[in-house]
């Protein structure tokens, strides 16, 4: 079967703002099929080093490499490292940086990931195919905490019940296909009316937890922040509010609207490049009008996968915005 590639989400807002530069050097955090790192190699003579978690995205890493020769480089790794991966190749500071955050289409339409509900694989989940899998906290982890996964990462009301459904499940057998697993949930939560499937809230907080994704994105934006250089721009694809809140929350206490202070943080005392909540106030992030995009209803026509999707969009100290 030919699989089918993933389509960048709201490819040309992401060019616009990155607006990259001959010479410039750019970061794509999230290479996936390589949808971004190509626009961006195509709109200047640049370099991009593009970085992925998912070893089997190194196929489509190839055919850029052959494309654009050593202009493109891809690293094996978790976009949270990043200022070590690209330091590897002597790079202390980049010019723009993306981050499109999740799953790709790849991963969730290929049922032996584990990513899907709709198609019976094996409860893995795990983008770096290293790890704890899917069926590992499943089948490891106390009802409780199983709960709070449930609840915090996927926002399931019925998480206490759920979690409870599973631990007698598996004290009869252990739970090791996704079919067994959303079997499971569609009984507790039922919703024969509802729009989406009822295991798809716990699906995502088992995913968000197997593959750490919220301590990832606040470590990916605090790497940003230290390897952007002045005037450098970030792009953040999101694709659920509480990810955007993750973003939305870095963006607040970093960027004051054009010349004015945070609101949130106390006055100017602290040194430049510390972490959240430092006395350092000074904006450093400054924001765009709008500070975020989603995408249009052409585009969600040709691509329902967008339909989620959020963009925001900084830039790193003072520049002329656009
Ligand atoms: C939505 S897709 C990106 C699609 C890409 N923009 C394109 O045009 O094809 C997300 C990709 O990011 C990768 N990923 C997610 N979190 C990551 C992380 N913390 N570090 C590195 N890669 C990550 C996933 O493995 C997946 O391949």
């Amino acid at each position: 079967m030919v699989e089918a590639l993933h389509k960048p989400v709201m490819l040309g807002e992401m060019v616009d703002w990155l607006s990259p530069k001959d010479d410039g050097v750019y970061i794509d955090g999230t290479f996936g099929a390589g949808g971004y790192s190509r626009a961006i190699l195509k709109a200047a003579n640049c370099r991009v080093f593009a970085i992925d978690r998912d070893p089997s995205t190194k196929k489509f890493a190839e055919k850029l490499e052959q494309e654009f020769g050593e202009r493109f480089v891809w690293l094996l790794g978790n976009f949270s490292d990043m200022c070590s991966l690209v330091a590897m190749h002597g790079v202390n500071a980049v010019n723009g940086i993306v981050l499109d955050i999740g799953v790709s289409s790849m991963q969730i339409d290929q049922s032996e990931r584990g990513f899907s509900f709709k198609k019976d694989g094996p409860l893995d989940m795990r983008m770096s195919d290293s790890g704890q899998s899917a069926a590992d906290v499943v089948n490891g982890l106390g009802e409780e905490e199983l709960a709070d996964i449930f609840y915090y990462y996927g926002e399931e009301k019925m998480s206490r019940k759920i979690a409870s459904a599973i631990v007698a499940a598996r004290n009869v057998a252990p739970i090791e296909r996704t079919s067994q697993l959303a079997d499971i949930i569609r009984k507790v939560v039922g919703g024969k009316h509802m729009k989406a499937d009822p295991a798809t809230r716990s699906f995502q907080g088992l995913r968000i937890y197997v593959n750490q994704e919220f301590e990832s994105l606040e470590n990916g934006l605090k790497a940003a922040e230290d390897l952007l250089a002045p005037s450098g721009r970030l792009v953040v694809v999101t694709f659920h509010s509480l990810e955007d809140r993750i973003v939305k929350r870095f963006t607040h206490s970093r960027c004051g609207k054009l010349g004015e202070h945070s609101r949130h943080l106390p006055s100017m005392v602290g040194p430049q490049h510390s972490g959240v909540g430092s006395e350092w106030n000074a904006p450093r992030f400054f924001l765009p009008k709008p500070e975020k995009r989603i995408p249009s209803d052409l585009e969600i026509g040709e691509n329902p996968r967008s339909r989620s999707a959020t963009m925001r969009m900084m830039s790193y100290g003072k520049v002329a915005l656009v």
